[in-house]
């Protein structure tokens, strides 16, 4: 995580300043283009998406997005977007072992429109710089100028930059404007990527049903009884905030979480809670992957909480639950499958999200 924030991090900075210095300079933008705007749907209950003013939807821009989300033109080793973000896997895929031996679990995406920030430690306040990161050495390695060739070169994206931003012709742009230009698309896409057609949201809109045991899997989830809704409430099932559940009795490296990016005391240990929409399909689970299986997750949050963890969220420390949340092997089972019934297989299938 050192490594994906960090330079993460270091590519919002860099970026941060190219904005202010060089955003006045002409280059083409949305505003110049005849471009399409691109209205999100909204799901029944989901709060008004946060979508930034200097990067608004278009049917265009999502186009050009979708097709380099899947494409590997942008690098030089043969990745794509796609390759650690499967779209049948909910965008997620097996743990990520960066170069230094770090494992981290690939965060999936689903209506990434609400989230305040992104990475599992916060490390990135906006969804449209994020992916700046991913041009370096570590992920795509791109070489620039091959790719203004191969673009320049490609049967559709030249008329596409040109109908999303108004480019004429992407070679007359900085290194910096181009890949602002990129993933500014992609993430136009990614916001698209909305999920709100489980089981479960079919049951609060009275569309469908639950079985008993999921019902009971839900009480637990949502009572006292397991408390999850406090920190993985309905609709987004995150609360976009940050908490230590935790995890490790003295966080140390990855693990410091959000510390790693405030350096304050009071923020060791406490990670973005991740949302449980299609949980089921994002394994391994936790930051780093320590967990396999779902069932492992919930035997942690019953008996394996490490009460004396600095920072450890007051939800975790409820004086009744000194001896864990004492969930019966029914109870577990229970709520486990409520779990599942946050799985969304029409995101999977739908069309305007797979490869093009
Ligand atoms: C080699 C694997 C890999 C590739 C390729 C990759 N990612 Fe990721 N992505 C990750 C990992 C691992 C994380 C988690 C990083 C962290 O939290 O420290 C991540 C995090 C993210 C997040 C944050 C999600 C959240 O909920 O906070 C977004 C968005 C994202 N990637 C988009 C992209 C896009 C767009 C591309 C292509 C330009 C891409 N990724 C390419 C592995 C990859
Ligand atoms: C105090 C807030 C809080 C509460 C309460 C809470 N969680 Fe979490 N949950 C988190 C945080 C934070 C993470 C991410 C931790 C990390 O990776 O370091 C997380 C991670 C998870 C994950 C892993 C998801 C993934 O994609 O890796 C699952 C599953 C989960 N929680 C389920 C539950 C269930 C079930 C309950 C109730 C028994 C619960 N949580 C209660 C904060 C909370």
């Amino acid at each position: 995580m050192f490594l994906v924030s960090n330079m993460k991090k270091f590519a919002f900075i860099l970026c941060s300043s190219f904005i202010m210095t060089q955003c006045t300079k002409h280059v083409g933008t949305t505003a110049d283009a005849v471009a399409t705007p691109y209205t999100l749907k909204v799901p029944p209950r989901f709060p008004a998406p946060l979508i930034p003013l200097e990067n608004p939807l278009t049917e265009e821009g999502v186009l050009l997005g979708h097709k380099l989300y899947y494409d590997a033109i942008l690098s030089s080793n043969g990745l794509s977007c796609s390759s650690c973000h499967i779209s049948n896997k909910s965008f997620s895929s097996p743990l990520f072992v960066s170069k230094t031996g770090e494992h981290i679990s690939v965060p999936p995406h689903i209506n990434l429109a609400w989230n305040t920030e992104y990475n599992w430690n916060g490390s990135q306040p906006k969804l449209d710089l994020l992916c700046l990161g991913d041009f370096g050495p570590d992920f795509f390695n791109t070489n620039m100028s091959d790719l203004v060739s191969k673009l320049k070169a490609h049967s559709e994206y030249p008329s596409l930059f040109k109908k999303a931003f108004n480019i004429d012709d992407v070679g007359t742009l900085s290194t910096d404007e181009l890949q602002l230009k990129i993933v500014y698309a992609i993430s136009q896409f990614m916001r698209t990527l909305i999920s709100s057609d489980s089981k479960f949201d079919k049951w609060i809109r009275h569309e469908g049903q639950l079985t008993a045991d999921e019902l009971a899997g839900y009480e637990i989830f949502f009572t006292e009884k397991g408390d999850c809704f406090h920190c993985h409430g309905y609709p987004l099932m995150t609360s976009n905030t940050f908490n230590n559940n935790g995890l490790d009795a003295a966080p140390t490296g990855p693990n410091l979480g959000y510390f790693l990016v405030t350096a304050n005391e009071s923020d060791k240990g406490k990670f973005s809670p991740p949302t449980l929409r299609n949980v089921e399909l994002t394994g391994p689970y936790m930051h780093d992957g320590r967990f396999q299986t779902l069932e492992e997750v919930i035997d942690f949050y019953d008996s394996g909480v490490h009460w004396e963890s600095p920072n450890i969220d007051p939800i975790m420390t409820k004086a009744f639950k000194k001896y864990g949340l004492s969930l019966s092997p029914i109870q577990k089972s229970n709520l486990l499958k409520f779990l599942k019934t946050l799985t969304d297989t029409s995101m999977m299938s739908n069309p305007n999200f797979k490869k093009l």
